[in-house]
């Protein structure tokens, strides 16, 4: 069984404490909306689809016990509390996109003369829930397209860079975009799942993601638990690790994606890009469509989080950089599209630069 972030009945919300791990598992309340905001802002669960989730469900475990007088009432909270959700962490769009269908469902139900307050309440709350079993299943869809695509690149040169005998393959990632970071199954993880369910992975590599070290405590926990054959290596060892083993392709998560197929992810992504197109492997963004901004023309127009010195000058309570000395600590950066090899969605595989034509054809479907 994988590893369970989020757990949810209607009226009650757990959140695995991902500051704890992997040293404690320990599942923390939250009661309503200023939980929510705060389990996201102190990163005890991260990662763009869970934040989102979490975020949600939060606004649906504090609407459940209440009575509202009318649905403008209604409304009103649900708009407001969606809109300081939005403001718990910047980069990540999945949160604000989740935001926009929950307040458009909200105005529907408002103006809809056959819907009373309680049954508004209860389809809004059906809405939320929904988010869990929809993340899951764009998962596992991503995970096959993604472990597709990588075989059949493979297929192509078998025997060359990347692939053995059987066309089975050594992937690296980066930060964690497992269980842990979504509702289950994940996204870049969800693909290396998928090739080792079809017996083609023969080895994953996983960096250690500083500061935050999403890599070596999340990821890696995440890769023991499932026992797939994997290895942890530093962030600065990444051109080594290309140039010495045999790695057939990147597969990292996002936050969010411009039109235009530039990707805002964990920092340190960028610089693993920029390896791999210098040694020939391709890299992968594996993606919802709700990481998917079509509204922003390219990453420029990304805000990215900037967090606090500390998480750079410690480790834990030991202080490891010099007192007194700066710091700069964005939590994202953005990578070229033009490094991208392929954008990994549920609706299926896109070059960058057909991004943009093809998810707007299918959201009009
Ligand atoms: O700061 P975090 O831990 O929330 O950053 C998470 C990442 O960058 C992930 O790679 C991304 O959100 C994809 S999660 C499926």
């Amino acid at each position: 069984m994988s590893l369970q972030s989020i757990k949810y009945n209607r009226g009650s919300l757990e959140i695995l404490d991902q500051l704890l791990l992997p040293v404690q598992s320990k599942y923390v309340a939250v009661r309503g909306v200023e939980d929510g905001w705060k389990v996201i802002n102190k990163m005890q669960v991260r990662g763009a689809p869970a934040i989102a989730i979490v975020g949600c469900l939060s606004l649906a475990v504090e609407i459940y016990p209440e009575e509202f007088e009318s649905k403008k009432s209604l409304r009103q909270e649900i708009e407001g509390k969606l809109n300081y959700l939005v403001s718990a962490r910047p980069t990540a769009v999945n949160m604000k996109i989740a935001a926009d269908e929950l307040l458009s469902l909200a105005n529907d139900l408002t103006k809809a003369e056959d819907v009373s307050v309680p049954d508004m309440k209860q389809r809004f709350l059906n809405a939320t829930e929904a988010m869990l079993q929809k993340d899951i299943a764009d998962n596992r869809a991503i995970g096959a397209n993604g472990a597709q695509a990588i075989l059949k690149l493979v297929a192509k040169s078998l025997g060359a860079a990347g692939a053995s005998g059987n066309g089975s393959v050594r992937v690296l990632t980066h930060c964690n975009t497992g269980s842990l970071a979504t509702a289950g199954y994940g996204t870049a993880l969800g693909v290396i799942r998928n090739l080792h369910e079809l017996g083609k992975l023969e080895h994953v590599y996983c960096t250690e993601t500083r500061p935050y070290n999403q890599g070596a405590r999340l990821t890696a926990y995440e890769l023991v638990h499932e026992k797939f054959p994997a290895t942890l290596v530093l962030d600065s060892m990444v051109a080594a690790l290309l140039r010495a083993k045999n790695v057939a392709a990147v597969v990292v998560g996002a936050d969010r994606v411009a039109a235009n197929g530039d990707t805002a992810n964990k920092i340190g992504t960028y610089q693993i890009a920029v390896v791999a197109k210098h040694h020939g492997v391709p890299f992968y963004v594996a993606a919802p469509l709700t990481s998917i901004d079509l509204q922003i023309p390219s990453g420029d127009h990304i805000i990215i989080e900037e967090r606090p010195d500390r998480e750079m000058t410690h480790v834990g309570e030991h202080r490891i950089a010099a007192p007194g000395i700066n710091c700069w600590n964005p939590a994202f950066d953005v990578t070229p599209a033009s490094l991208i090899t392929g954008i990994i969605t549920e609706r299926g595989v896109f070059e960058p630069q057909e991004l943009k034509e093809a998810i707007t054809k299918l959201l009009e479907l």
